[in-house]
């Protein structure tokens, strides 16, 4: 068991990668921020919605000054991943700020207004470097549970970020998998929001095939690490969810 940890401040996974999220006590959709803070260049993972972003915005604040974030990854389209992009953009205030995100997610968060410059991973063999060197790989995860999801792979830490995949539901809630059953929440959501095994499944084996995994950073639910990495990829490659449950 870890320490207390108190869900109002940031919180370090890493030594450079910290939650910034919210503990929605209200809805009981806890949705999970992240910021990854390198040598010159600092990354937003799917910075939130409007409701969340004063309390995104504090905890980001806390660790790092706003304009110097230098990318902010949208994995999805989805309100809850990056409904506050506009606002984001507007108090990072950085006219070099870089919207990360697939092609087919582009498309839709266009239309929020923003004003950054788009990285296309697709026009960028779904790669960023950063000034470093430090190598962000993503991978494009189409329809889940979005056209243009993809995920991304910090190759320094072996962290996967993995935005609504391996995310859960509940309305107790811990960060850290060891500290809380999260297999019921991840079922809950999975059940809901993915829309086949069919599609999962193979998403989730490429992901192993091509990454070793040393933690799991998902956009809600609990933080993966140790046994729980395997524990959960096996769990959701055997899971039916979405139209599977319709047939049945
Ligand atoms: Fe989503
Ligand atoms: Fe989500």
């Amino acid at each position: 068991m870890r320490r207390e940890l108190d869900y109002h401040d940031p919180i370090a996974v890493t030594r450079d990668i910290f939650w910034t999220g919210f503990y929605d006590e209200v809805t009981k959709f806890h949705c999970n921020p992240y910021i990854l803070i390198d040598d010159q260049d600092v990354v937003l993972f799917d910075p939130g919605s409007i409701p969340d972003f004063p309390e995104i915005m504090r905890k980001v604040i806390d660790v790092i000054q706003p304009h110097e974030i230098t990318y902010v990854v949208a994995h999805h389209q989805d309100p809850d991943v990056c409904g506050n992009l506009a606002v984001t953009e507007d108090v990072i205030d950085r006219s070099e700020l870089k919207i990360v995100a697939h092609g087919n997610t582009v498309r839709l968060i266009n239309h929020l207004g923003l004003t950054s410059e788009f990285y296309h991973v697709d026009k960028h063999d779904h790669k960023l470097t950063l000034k470093s060197g430090r190598q962000l790989e993503f991978m494009y995860t189409p329809y889940l549970h979005s056209p243009g999801a993809m995920v991304t792979y910090d190759v320094k830490t072996k962290t996967l970020f993995s935005s609504d995949i391996f995310g859960g539901v509940s309305a107790e809630w811990a960060l850290f998998a060891d500290d809380w059953d999260y297999l019921k929440g991840m079922k809950a959501f999975h059940q809901v929001y993915m829309p086949s095994n069919a599609i999962l499944k193979p998403a989730l084996e490429k992901m192993q095939s091509r990454w070793e995994i040393d933690r799991i950073l998902p956009q809600h639910g609990c933080v993966l690490e140790g046994e729980h990495i395997n524990i959960a990829f096996d769990f959701l490659k055997q899971l039916p969810c979405g139209v599977d449950l319709d047939e049945s």
